[in-house]
């Protein structure tokens, strides 16, 4: 019997501790020059103008929905492999959430579904879409602005999954996740499976202006101090409330093991590639199937599909291998039942949930260990 071995884990160097150490005895555990060095930082690895530190991806997702004015009569489409915050931002402000299959062959919103979706409906019926770099594979962001410009709609990338991630655009080009070119914001979490990883954190990216200057309102009371936006100024201490934001801050902190990460998270994903490339040659010619095997990946998650998914999970649990299933198709959520989405609905989805489980994937996995999964799932009946 080996020790656990989990789907994910976090990974702490001596590098992150002093760093923490240091903002801890330092004035600022709220808004010190962390966040700013940390934004700075992220928006130069993702190749976007802007980055906006925040509380946690959720946040990130609530605040991006609010600065492009989703509200009652908005209506945006997403896909239901993935996690709820994803569906659950445009709910927090009263708009209406729309699914659309998946590839199957891919497992990410497919584009076809998303063009039928949109032809089935009045002309400015929809808002937007949030299209996900499930499991850390890039969606063809260049194909889906096409369709957001011929549209009118705007493009939320949840790249929570994906930091590092790429697509290659119709000119050969590697077009990294969050880099802004293709959508309007992107998002990324910094929760302890992610690649970067902060405790609670998140980020939004992107390279619009008037964007970032909403956002940064937002994510602090909708209160601004700067002297330039302030309909009066009576001195020193005064500042406005112009707009119902809220407190999606981070703390300095968290913001000083986030760059602490962040400067070996390309280690961190090269290391992924490698335990990948080993789970995809041990099993070729097995029943076993690899989805989500694209370029660019940057496998936050390992994804399989095996026809008797619950006998390999519960088998692998015996074996002290705590497997994990991404996702439960949102649409199946008793809450989104309730709001008149049911089983049935979106049937690749369900077919995909029904077989797909997420293999043990973080750096620190040894070599013996991923050794010891393979060798369990290989003889598993
Ligand atoms: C695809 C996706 N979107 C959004 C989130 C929300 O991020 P957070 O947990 O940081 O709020 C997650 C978190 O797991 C996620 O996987």
């Amino acid at each position: 019997m080996t020790n656990s071995i989990p789907y994910g884990k976090q990974y702490l160097s001596q590098g992150d501790i002093d760093a923490v150490i240091s903002v801890l005895k330092s004035d600022y555990w709220t808004q010190g020059p962390q966040v700013g060095e940390f934004e700075k930082a992220f928006a130069k690895y993702v190749g976007s103008k802007y980055a906006v530190a925040v509380a946690n991806g959720t946040a990130a997702l609530h605040l991006c929905a609010l600065a492009l004015d989703v509200n009652e009569n908005s209506n945006v489409i997403t896909t239901p492999i993935t996690f709820a915050a994803s569906a659950n931002c445009v709910q927090y402000c009263q708009g209406k959430v729309y699914f659309a299959d998946i590839d199957p062959e891919t497992v990410l919103l497919d584009i076809n579904k998303v063009k039928e979706l949109i032809q089935s409906k009045p002309k400015g019926f929809f808002a937007g879409i949030i299209p996900v770099d499930f499991a850390g594979a890039a969606v063809d962001l260049e194909e889906f602005k096409k369709l957001a410009d011929e549209h009118g709609l705007w493009i939320i990338e949840d790249a929570c999954h994906a930091p590092g991630g790429y697509f290659t655009d119709s000119n050969g080009n590697k077009q990294k996740c969050g880099n802004g070119k293709f959508a309007e914001l992107a998002i990324f979490s910094f929760h302890p499976v992610k690649h970067i990883a902060c405790g609670e954190g998140g980020m939004i990216t992107t390279n619009d202006t008037a964007l970032y200057n909403k956002l940064i309102k937002l994510r602090t009371h909708g209160i601004t101090k700067d002297p330039a936006l302030l309909s009066q100024n009576d001195g020193g201490w005064y500042y406005e409330m112009q707009d119902l934001g809220y407190n999606y801050r981070i703390p300095d902190v968290l913001c000083a093991l986030g760059m602490s990460q962040l400067e070996r998270a390309d280690a961190g994903l090269d290391r992924r590639r490698e335990i990948a490339a080993n789970y995809t040659k041990a099993f070729a010619g097995t029943e076993i199937t690899i989805p989500l095997n694209v370029d660019g990946h940057a496998y936050h998650l390992f994804i399989i599909r095996i026809g008797n998914r619950k006998g390999l999970y519960d088998y692998l649990r015996n074996s002290n291998i705590f497997c994990q299933v991404h996702y439960i198709p949102v649409h199946m959520q008793p809450y989104y039942k309730m709001l008149g989405h049911k089983k049935g609905d979106y049937p690749q989805s369900e077919d995909y949930y029904e077989e797909c489980l997420s293999l043990p994937m973080y750096p620190t996995l040894t070599e013996k260990e991923q050794a010891y999964v393979i060798e369990r799932i290989i003889n598993f009946k």
